[in-house]
């Protein structure tokens, strides 16, 4: 059944089509560059937008057959307590408002987190000056909450929290509900692993907290029981779609979730293997690809309906 292409497409197992993917975009209030691109050093083929530019790239991924694109904000003023996240005239509830008027029928879905606009760099509020493992997680969810909710009003078809404290699924759906977003799904970062490959997302976001790391409310890499326990309270909680994230170094943990849940699965291929992959096809090393593609199938084959990628407009190019 090998023998010849024709034969291998009767029996493939698994397809990855455009539709599939969804790409990042990583916007910024205060445009560095005048194009209204900064390229960002480790992820060549990937640049902080203004929200003009965002709106040309939305246009182009679009285009291309991608079917969403998820917004992460660069405020131009980072604070204690991460008020970008939640103030109306943020930089990603503007541009979510720009993508929308100019692309009415591509998905925005946007990040709902406070590490790209906290000063400290956490995903929660601090509870004391500068100690480790200190992010609080109630007084945390109540501004994801207000996030989420500005962002919807600002027409976000899908909010993505990605700060990964207890309880703040079930805090947003509640919160979207009461101001009458009855209808806006969630895609929970339910299993979200305090990793290595976020490396250049961090500096593409300036995100890289002020001290000590996420470990304290992002999961241990070496927990597989436990991210399965996340993914079903998250549903629980009201979660439409449960994510794993990073993908490639978490695939079992990617088709444990899928077993276990009956909610679509979503996995986020991160910065980090984005990067590997960049570096070492320019390195002549590797086919860039058939190694993307081999490795966004892999992804689906482990049990992912929806997969985050920053190779999303080149995918979906060469699909
Ligand atoms: C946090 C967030 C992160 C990513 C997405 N959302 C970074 C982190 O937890 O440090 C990483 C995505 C990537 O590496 O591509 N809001």
């Amino acid at each position: 059944m090998r023998a010849t292409p024709v034969l291998r497409d009767l029996v493939r197992e698994t397809r990855l089509h455009a539709e599939d993917l969804v790409l990042p975009l990583f916007v910024e209030a205060a445009p560095q560059d005048p194009s209204g691109r900064t390229p960002i050093a480790s992820m060549p083929g990937v640049d902080r937008l203004s929200i003009s530019a965002a709106v040309q790239e939305a246009g182009e991924a679009h285009a291309l057959g991608l079917p969403a694109v998820v917004l992460f904000g660069i405020p131009e003023h980072k604070d204690a307590e991460g008020t970008g996240a939640y103030d109306d005239e943020g930089v990603v509830q503007l541009a979510t408002r720009a993508i929308k008027d100019a692309h009415p029928d591509l998905l925005v879905m946007t990040d709902v987190c406070l590490c790209e606009y906290t000063d400290h760099g956490h995903c929660g509020l601090l509870r004391g000056e500068g100690t480790e493992g200190s992010v609080d997680n109630d007084s945390s969810v109540e501004l994801l909450a207000r996030a989420a909710v500005s962002q919807a009003r600002a027409g976000a078809d899908v909010v993505a929290p990605s700060d990964m404290m207890d309880g703040r699924v079930g805090a947003i759906r509640a919160a979207l509900d009461e101001d009458g977003f009855t209808d806006t799904p969630i895609v929970a970062y339910s299993a979200k692993f305090a990793s290595a490959f976020y490396g250049p997302f961090r500096e593409a976001a300036d995100s890289t907290p002020a001290f000590g790391d996420r470990r304290a409310y992002q999961m241990d890499p070496a927990n597989g029981d436990e991210a399965v326990r996340e993914a079903l309270l998250d549903v629980q909680e009201g979660a439409d779609v449960v994510l794993v994230k990073p993908a490639l170094a978490y695939l079992d943990v990617i088709r444990r979730v899928k077993d276990a849940t009956n909610v679509p699965v979503a996995a986020y291929n991160v910065s980090g293997e984005y990067a590997m992959v960049k570096a070492a096809a320019a390195a002549g090393a590797l086919d860039e690809r058939a190694a993307v593609l081999e490795t966004l199938t892999s992804i689906r084959r482990a049990g992912a309906d929806i997969v985050i990628t920053y190779h999303a407009k080149d995918a979906a190019g060469w699909l």
